[in-house]
């Protein structure tokens, strides 16, 4: 007997919507808990032609953490997460993500792998012609057709206001928006599908001191609330301070160090010393100590 009280949409889509769900659930409970490393990266080799980008490229993500990725313009820090998402063929290594091969993910009894992930691509690119509540039900519609368009709409404003974005901006269009609310929304539309990881391209390139931090504290708490491992890539020196646990520097074609700036410091590779103990890193880390030294004694006096 159906339940006469029921919403007649509801028994339309529900159970398909739950059943998905549930499955999901099931999987990401299981492999999400045991995977102590989402992303592992072996022998990555990278050929454009003659041209070699990666060669023995190593690298292994830890689950909850914000790894930052750094390394001079050029390097391949967007060939390296291409790869890594399946959308550049690499010529030689293995990749894993969530403990399967990126070449062969699974069959398609399984959850699509892709709808595990979040993407945001480098300049952030939101379809011009799709206001930012349809940018952000891009993937739903991808992945979860069965989803009526109601519930849609309802999880594209529950994503725009995770970003701190007003209400009204999920009828807003691109063009209408200042940079920094951009690239928030482009994040609510990379976290569309719930994802276990976040790729971060660039996340606060073109954006003022201002916005940039605080676009820097949205991914710190996301991820934290959320239970996010971010793979950031960054040539941000405050983003590295601020919010990444572990800093990755690719150089000479593979990735030479991945620690804590305090252990990258103690490295001796010039690339890494110029970076992080020239100029611009050495003004970073004395107004972080000044802003440090400032709260402790506010801290003092309260
Ligand atoms: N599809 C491609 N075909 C040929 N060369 C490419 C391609 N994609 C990237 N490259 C080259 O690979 C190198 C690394 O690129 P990229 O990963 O974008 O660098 P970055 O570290 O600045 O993100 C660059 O020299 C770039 O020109
Ligand atoms: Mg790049």
């Amino acid at each position: 007997m159906s339940d006469p009280d029921a919403p007649p949409e509801a028994t339309h889509y529900e159970p398909k919507v739950i059943r998905r769900e549930d499955r999901r659930a099931r999987v990401k409970s299981e492999e999400h808990d045991q995977i102590e490393y989402p992303i592992v990266v072996e022998g990555l080799v990278n050929q454009f032609g003659d041209f070699v980008v990666h060669e023995d490229l190593s690298l292994k993500v830890r689950r909850g953490e914000i790894l930052g990725v750094v390394g001079g313009s050029g390097t391949g820090k967007s060939v390296l997460m291409r790869s890594i998402i399946g959308l550049q063929r690499p010529t030689a290594g293995q990749i894993e993500v969530f403990g399967r091969s990126i070449d062969d993910p699974g069959d398609d009894s399984e959850v699509d792998i892709r709808s595990r992930w979040g993407v945001l691509f480098q300049g952030g690119a939101l379809f011009s012609t799709l206001t930012v509540g349809e940018n952000v039900e891009v993937p739903l519609r991808e992945f979860y057709p069965e989803i009526d368009e109601e519930f849609r709409h309802e999880i594209a404003r529950f994503k725009v206001g995770l970003t701190g974005l007003p209400e009204e901006t999920v009828a807003k269009y691109p063009s209408e928006l200042s940079g920094g609310m951009r690239k928030r929304a482009a994040l609510a539309r990379s976290l569309a599908l719930d994802p276990e990881l976040l790729f971060l391209d660039e996340p606060t390139a073109g954006l003022d001191p201002i916005g940039a931090a605080a676009q820097d504290r949205l991914t710190r708490e996301l991820t934290d609330i959320l239970g996010l491992t971010v793979f950031l890539i960054t040539h941000d020196l405050d983003t590295l301070y601020e919010i990444c646990d572990r800093v990755a520097v690719i150089a000479d074609k593979h990735v030479i160090a991945v620690g804590t700036i305090e252990e990258l410091l103690a490295t001796d590779h010039p690339w890494i010393q110029e970076y992080f103990n020239g100029p611009r890193g050495r003004a970073v880390r004395d107004n972080r100590d000044r802003t440090k030294a400032v709260d402790k004694s506010q801290d003092g006096k309260a």
